[in-house]
């Protein structure tokens, strides 16, 4: 089985990704990291602890990172996500147990140290995390085996502001550490695709599984109204969940090689992707950008994990 690590800033989208990873069973989870974003980094760490709970997975180790941006303000995103992150659906329960001790970039480090070439990172939230990991030990971006993250947009607008994307806006400076970083097998899940792996209610309610119907339909609720208001689709995008599902089956999208770098110094535009699709500042390619995802393959995959 592939080692991996999860690392979020546990939304309501982000849950549904753990829910993916867990059941799917192709992965030796070696733990769940958590970050500041969508909500704090206590909550998000709560939020993450109470989907175990929910799945039975009570032995995982959760272990919290970074509880702010590395140098900007919090900017959290309860318009989304709700106050407490999971659209109220599991407000009134608390976690079985806390976190470990611990600090998630030290995780992540003495995790791809000790299985060189063996350790995949799915990141759903910012990049905050990886980018004190790197930082604190840049050679890990020569034994970690892939890195696939949800964020940004290449082509399009963005989800936050005009031009970027939630996950790239929190905190840009940790999107450059990345980006700048030297890893030969990185992918970005961004909005490109994600906006194209829209789940309905017609999916959700043929899911087999009860209890996680049952959480599923209820926790995006209000995300789904709100996905409607905004843009016009019946359904709610599956940002973080599609991350998760490259990483189990990397033919469900199409992707290309770029120089892609991230604005940060700019008074409208900080967060946003530029990417260099016509080379012309003759840069090495450094991201693998995902350009189109087959969303009935998708949703089939997503079916079979969550109906288990
Ligand atoms: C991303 O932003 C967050 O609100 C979601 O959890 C997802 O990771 C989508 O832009
Ligand atoms: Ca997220």
């Amino acid at each position: 089985k592939r080692k991996l690590i999860l690392d979020v800033d546990t939304g309501i989208d982000d849950a549904i990704g753990i829910i993916l990873a867990v059941k799917s069973r192709e992965f030796d989870l070696l733990g769940i990291t958590t970050v500041n974003g969508n909500v704090s980094l206590d909550q998000a760490t709560d939020n993450t602890l109470k989907v175990l709970d929910l799945l039975g997975e009570t032995n995982l180790s959760v272990i919290k990172g970074a509880d702010a941006p590395l140098i900007r303000p919090h900017f959290f995103e309860h318009g989304v996500h709700g106050e407490d992150g999971l659209g109220g659906e599991l407000k009134d329960i608390l976690p079985s147990r806390p976190a470990e001790e611990g600090f998630a970039p030290d995780f992540i480090i003495n995790s791809i140290l000790n299985f060189p070439h063996e350790v995949t990172l799915v990141m759903t939230g910012p990049l905050t995390n990886l980018a004190l990991a790197i930082k604190k030990c840049p050679q890990i971006v020569h034994y970690v085996k892939e890195v696939i993250f949800m964020g940004g947009v290449v082509k399009g607008p963005g989800n936050v502001t005009p031009t970027a994307e939630f996950n790239m806006v929190v905190d840009p400076e940790a999107v450059k550490i990345v980006l700048h970083a030297g890893f030969t097998d990185i992918t970005q899940v961004g909005l490109d695709v994600t906006r194209h792996a829209i789940l309905k209610e017609a999916h959700i309610h043929a899911i087999e599984n009860p209890v996680i119907r049952q959480y599923i339909d209820n926790s995006t609720a209000q995300y789904r109204k709100r996905y409607f208001k905004r843009n016009g689709v019946d359904g709610c995008a599956m940002h973080d969940p599609l991350a998760v599902a490259v990483a189990i089956d990397q033919s469900l999208v199409k992707t290309e090689d770029f120089y892609v770098d991230v604005e940060t110094r700019s008074e409208l535009c900080d967060g946003q992707l530029v990417c260099d699709f016509q080379n012309r500042l003759e840069q090495d390619r450094n991201l693998s950008v995902c350009t189109e995802v087959d969303e009935a393959a998708f949703l089939r995959l997503f079916h079979s994990i969550v109906s288990s």
